[in-house]
């Protein structure tokens, strides 16, 4: 192989068939199985395992993986089994004693396969458990990019359950007014069904218990509709919590209004830990029009819609239902394609080296979250992340003062730009070089070059003292001050002081083009900079 890591020290990864009932998912695909040989590991696949994704033994062959018959050999032959579903208690069996296996896990809601693969000294990385609020993370966020998936797919669903177009039309046979489409809750799943549903044509309308995800509606071309009552919908982490009676009372009157007017509903809202809230009463229901829609994605949490049925499409009082909890799957080849890159980037992650061999880095945040159990003792839950960002400035004192030697900044926990010696240095080195240029050049370069040198430096220490996260905003808020090139407009622009003349004209319009361009740059980018700032505050 062209990784020149010799075959005898490589791990191998082995994918086997999903065998849930219904699965169509497969943990790895051909293009990806390319990039892991590329990381040093060997690749096996199930034979079959790709089949009902689109995926045969053939182009998992050419991409360089070898295909092992049944089960039992497979498990047998890898060090690092990748899956999507977590594994049954037979397939746990099938797991070698420490072996490592990347998955679906949900260690809350299955304490008795924790169990199982700690007995079986077992390291697994829980793919659902992945600290999604580390920016570093969302690469391999596989609850986001299932999300998208599902989001996308239930608006297909509703359109082939529903009985007319999304888009308006004016045909020669009359007019067809466009579908009004409602989603309730805008996390991922809902942003990516509104993003579709604005595709096709609808008017979509959104509600979600967090107001700041308003924006993000709108974007997408949904109309945010609110509750009216004032309530805090933020849990903490991004997600919702559960809402107060009087909220819970109002939020029922607006869904009773919306149910009335629109002809699909789409839910996807989620409380982590707690039962799906019920959003949709059967009296809503049967408010609807008859042919209208409803696709619950929420089914396998209880779903929002009192009369789901998970797992099943089913029609009441003429509006039909569906409890779809596959959706995922039922986009099997997108789906493994997004999922099979998650575990790829998390593979990267795990195996900095690319010499074919993970290491569970307990140090890293991201790694430290997935990782349930370690050589079989359960490391779940873990705790939380250190976060870079704003977002957890009130639970921390006031950042302290690095004071290194070198004596600049603070407020950077992993901020430490140069060391003190090395600072002095440094310096010096700087300080020769100045005198040197300034010994040979002329005047006027020297001050041009004096400033040069000092918005280097400004811009450095900026730059290094801000958070990591923080550097999106921190670059809006330079670029809305760049507009500062504003002045030479307004100075080529204003009647030059005790000069006789006014500028020409050309030049005026000119200057007068450059002010409002940058003007627009400016307010521009500060709305930008505070919106940007305003995610990370609480
Ligand atoms: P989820 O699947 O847990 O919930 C779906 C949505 O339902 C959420 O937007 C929630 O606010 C909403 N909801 C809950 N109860 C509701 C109610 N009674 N009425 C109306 N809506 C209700 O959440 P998901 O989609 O997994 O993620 C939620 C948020 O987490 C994202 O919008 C984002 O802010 C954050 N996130 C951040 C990531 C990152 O920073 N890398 C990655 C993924 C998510």
């Amino acid at each position: 192989m062209e990784t020149g890591v010799s075959e005898g020290t490589a791990q191998r990864i082995g994918v086997p068939r999903e065998i849930f009932p219904g699965e169509k998912r497969v943990a790895t695909v051909p293009e990806v199985v390319e990039k892991l040989i590329k990381l040093g590991f060997k690749v096996a696949v199930e034979a079959g395992a790709g089949e009902q994704a689109n995926f045969s033994d053939d182009t998992y062959r050419a991409a360089g993986a070898e295909i092992i018959e049944g089960a039992g050999a497979l498990w047998a032959a890898s060090d690092i089994v990748f899956k999507v579903r977590g594994p049954t208690t037979d397939e746990v069996g099938l797991l070698r004693q420490g072996g490592t296996l990347i998955s679906f896990i949900w260690p809350a809601q299955n304490p008795e396969l924790m169990q199982q693969l700690a007995a079986k000294k077992a390291t697994v990385l829980a793919i659902d458990a992945l600290p999604r609020m580390l920016s570093r993370a969302q690469k391999m966020d596989a609850l986001t990019s299932m999300a998208g998936v599902t989001g996308y797919r239930a608006v297909i669903e509703a359109a082939n359950a529903f009985g007319r177009f999304f888009n308006g039309q004016i045909t020669a046979a009359g007019k067809v007014p466009p579908a009004k489409v409602f989603i309730a809750g805008a996390g991922v799943a809902g942003l990516a069904a509104i993003g579709t549903a604005a595709g096709l044509g609808a008017i979509v309308r959104a509600n979600d218990t967090r107001a700041e995800v308003a924006d993000q509606v709108t974007s997408l071309g949904g109309e945010f509709v609110k509750v009216d009552y004032e309530e805090e919908g933020g849990g903490g982490g991004g997600y919702a919590k559960v809402m107060s009676e009087g909220f819970q009372q109002a939020q029922r009157e607006m869904y009773a209004k919306q149910a009335k007017e629109v002809d699909i509903i789409i839910t996807t809202a989620l409380i982590p830990g707690k039962p799906a809230p019920k959003l949709i009463t059967a009296d809503m229901v049967k408010t609807m029009k008859p042919g209208s829609v409803i696709v619950d994605m929420a089914a396998e949490q209880g779903g929002n819609c009192e009369l789901t049925v998970p797992g099943e499409a089913v029609v009441r009082h003429g509006v039909t239902i569906v409890g779809y909890t596959d959706l995922a799957s039922r986009l099997a080849k997108q789906s493994s394609t997004l999922y099979a890159s998650n575990l790829f980037r998390l593979t990267e992650e795990l195996c900095k080296t690319k010499d074919g061999i993970v290491n569970v880095n307990m140090e890293d945040d991201a790694i430290r979250g997935l990782t349930v159990t370690k050589e079989g003792s359960i490391t779940w839950p873990a705790p939380a992340p250190k976060l870079p960002a704003a977002a957890t400035a009130p639970a921390k004192p006031a950042a302290a003062p690095v004071a290194k030697k070198g004596g600049h900044g603070h407020g950077g926990g992993d901020s430490e730009p140069i060391a003190g010696n090395k600072l002095a240095i440094f310096f010096g080195v700087a300080a020769a070089l100045f005198w040197l240029i300034g010994a040979s050049a002329p005047p006027a370069f020297l001050g041009h070059f004096t400033v040069f040198v000092l918005a280097c430096f400004v811009g450095y220490m900026v730059v290094w003292n801000v958070k990591p996260a923080l550097h999106t905003p921190l670059m809006s808020v330079t670029n809305a001050i760049s507009s500062i090139i504003a002045i030479g407009a307004l100075v080529q622009i204003s009647p030059i002081v005790g000069a006789a003349s006014r500028p020409d004209s050309l030049i005026t319009w000119v200057a007068g083009a450059g002010i409002v361009l940058t003007a627009i740059n400016m307010f521009g980018g500060f709305a930008v900079t505070q919106r940007m700032l305003a995610m990370f505050r609480k």
